[in-house]
């Protein structure tokens, strides 16, 4: 039926592909009961875990209660879950508008940084994911979601600050520098936006080489520009270190994006910004039909409190810090492994033919992810050239969920 009834072009992970019915915290299921180690989250948007009683329970309420009017008239969740989750930002981060994916806030994030600029161009990374919208298309740095459509007028793709492959290794200022001469040489000398990722998710678990951020905000906003944080995966504590990941490069964004984990499941996204920023958009009516509806608002604010409650953020942190430990271990057990990064729960492993010529290892990593498959943990899989991992659990995942994927992976690896 999905084959007759859905879009052809739908992928699935596996060859035999896996059937979910049923999940559990850090646990999903078949539709025979076999259950498997979840380390990729619904693609990093399970913050909580799976049916967290917590979640359910607001939403439930909520949907017994009200479902839907619209921000037409007045309702207390969106209010205080804008309240709630601005509380959580640094600055004068204080203005949330809701919509329901992160493609949409980032489509948004780009129009409010034209209209407050008066600028047109937009700096964004090779190797970089926002969104699948006609918009967003021209942001992607990876060819592999792109259509041959028109695209990405005024949007320009600075050199990727990957500290594994990049030329300049780790040190941001290097490629800072690459996004003066783009500014300088691509651009009429003023920018709307840079807009970013603070590890790039979908290209691989990529973290920004060190010290990049802080270089590239400045050279920006002295060009005019804004600077866009886009935290839909990494944000609500998955790095551990820092709620939001911007932090850990100790910048403050103009605008954040904000999607996937923020609801655990349930479509909701939100764009945070300044009160001067987010007033450009009041010369026009706003209006999203779904955007900040009661049950999503209710999700929302369920997952702030659960984070709160649950210490998930420091879990990332200690289970995260583990997971590096173990895998940086299995590297030096196993030649293919070229890279292990990330931080918290946000982890990226690189298989690669030859440590030197770093090239990309794409046959072993698909059969290692099968493998893993039948050995009951679902890893994700992406970057650019297909030969990365990505680990990026339920925020709720233990020391010995660790300790069973490094198992199973030695394994896997073994077996190559
Ligand atoms: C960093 C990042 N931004 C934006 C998006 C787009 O979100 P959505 O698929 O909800 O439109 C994604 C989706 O994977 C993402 O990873």
């Amino acid at each position: 039926m999905r084959k007759q009834y859905l879009s052809p072009a739908l992928f699935h992970h596996f060859k035999d592909p896996v059937m979910i019915v049923d999940g559990s915290m850090q646990y999903l299921f078949d539709e025979k009961g076999r259950r498997y180690l979840d380390a990729f989250a619904g693609i990093v948007t399970v913050s909580v875990g799976h049916c967290h009683p917590e979640v359910n329970r607001a939403v439930i309420e909520q949907t017994q209660r009200l479902q839907h009017t619209t921000t037409i008239y007045l309702h207390n969740q969106v209010a205080e879950y804008a309240k709630e989750l601005t509380d959580r930002m640094p600055g004068n981060l204080k203005v949330a508008y809701f919509v329901n994916s992160g493609s949409e806030a980032n489509d948004m994030a780009m129009m409010m940084a034209r209209l407050y600029t008066h600028n047109h161009d937009i700096i964004t990374l090779r190797n970089a994911y926002h969104g699948l919208s006609e918009a967003t298309m021209g942001l992607l740095g990876q060819h592999t979601w792109k259509c041959a459509v028109p695209q990405g007028a005024g949007v320009h793709h600075a050199l990727n600050p990957n500290p594994y492959r990049g030329a300049w290794g780790n040190d941001g200022r290097r490629y800072a520098a690459d996004v003066a001469d783009l500014i300088q040489s691509a651009t009429p000398g003023k920018v709307a936006a840079f807009i970013h990722e603070t590890i790039q998710g979908v290209g691989g678990a990529v973290p920004l080489a060190d010290g990049y951020l802080p270089a590239v905000y400045k050279m920006v906003r002295e060009a005019g520009g804004v600077c866009i944080a886009d935290e839909v995966q990494t944000g609500f504590g998955r790095t551990g270190s820092a709620y939001w990941g911007f932090e850990n490069q100790g910048v403050v964004p103009d605008i954040v994006t904000l999607a996937k984990g923020i609801g655990n499941g349930l479509p909701l996204a939100a764009v945070v910004t300044t009160p001067e920023i987010a007033a450009v958009l009041a010369a026009r009516l706003h209006f999203n039909t779904y955007g900040g509806n009661p049950v999503s608002c209710a999700a929302g604010r369920a997952v702030l409190r659960v984070i709160d409650q649950e210490g998930l953020q420091a879990n990332c942190a200690a289970v995260g810090g583990h997971l590096v430990e173990e895998l940086r271990r299995l590297q030096g057990k196993h030649d293919i492994i070229g890279d292990v990064r990330g931080r918290g729960l946000m982890v990226g492993i690189e298989l690669v033919k030859d440590r030197t010529s770093k090239e990309p290892a794409v046959a072993e990593v698909a059969q290692v992810f099968e493998r893993c498959k039948d050995l009951g943990v679902l890893l994700g899989k992406g970057g650019l050239h297909g030969n990365a991992f990505r680990i990026k659990p339920p925020m709720c995942w233990t020391t010995a969920d660790v300790d069973f994927l490094v198992a199973v992976l030695d394994q896997a690896l073994s077996e190559l």
